[in-house]
């Protein structure tokens, strides 16, 4: 499945597209180079879904939450200043994959083999013209 972000005005619907594809999937990891727009694209997602607090960049804090209207959290989680994947399991990797809230993942690669099976593997690559292509 491909959805292409042309600028940043049609972002929010094309969150809202992808959301609707993703069906059960709660754990979707997004793998793309620094500067591609995971962080950009992760607060759109959490927009359409009604987040009100600002989704900011978590890249110092490993792991942000966010609630959405309806009393549900959503993890976002940024390991890119993980020293090693041992330390995702130190602050208890598990207990919020396995909570069954949304979970969106920064720089997966970081975990390696720690990422469990049900993640959605999602792909962010930038076009010459500064489009966006989101594929899973
Ligand atoms: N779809 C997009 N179209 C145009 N610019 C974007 C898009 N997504 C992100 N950007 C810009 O690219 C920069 C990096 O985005 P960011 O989401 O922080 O990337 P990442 O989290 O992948 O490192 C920001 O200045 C952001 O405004
Ligand atoms: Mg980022």
């Amino acid at each position: 499945m491909e959805f292409i972000i042309k600028d940043l005005n049609s972002i929010n619907a094309v969150a809202k597209d992808f959301l609707s594809k993703i069906g059960d999937n709660k754990i979707i990891s997004f793998n793309a180079e620094m500067g591609a727009g995971k962080t950009t694209f992760i607060k759109a997602i959490c927009n359409v879904l009604g987040v009100t607090d600002v989704a900011t960049s978590p890249t110092f804090s490993i792991v942000n939450e966010y609630n959405m209207p309806n009393g549900n959290l959503i993890y976002h989680f940024d390991f890119y200043r993980l020293e090693e994947p041992e330390e995702a399991l130190d602050f208890g990797l598990y207990e919020y994959l396995d909570s069954g809230n949304l979970c969106f993942i920064e720089w997966p690669e970081m975990i390696g083999n720690l990422l469990p099976n049900n993640v959605l593997e999602v792909s962010i690559k930038v076009k010459e013209n500064q489009e966006r292509v989101i594929s899973f």
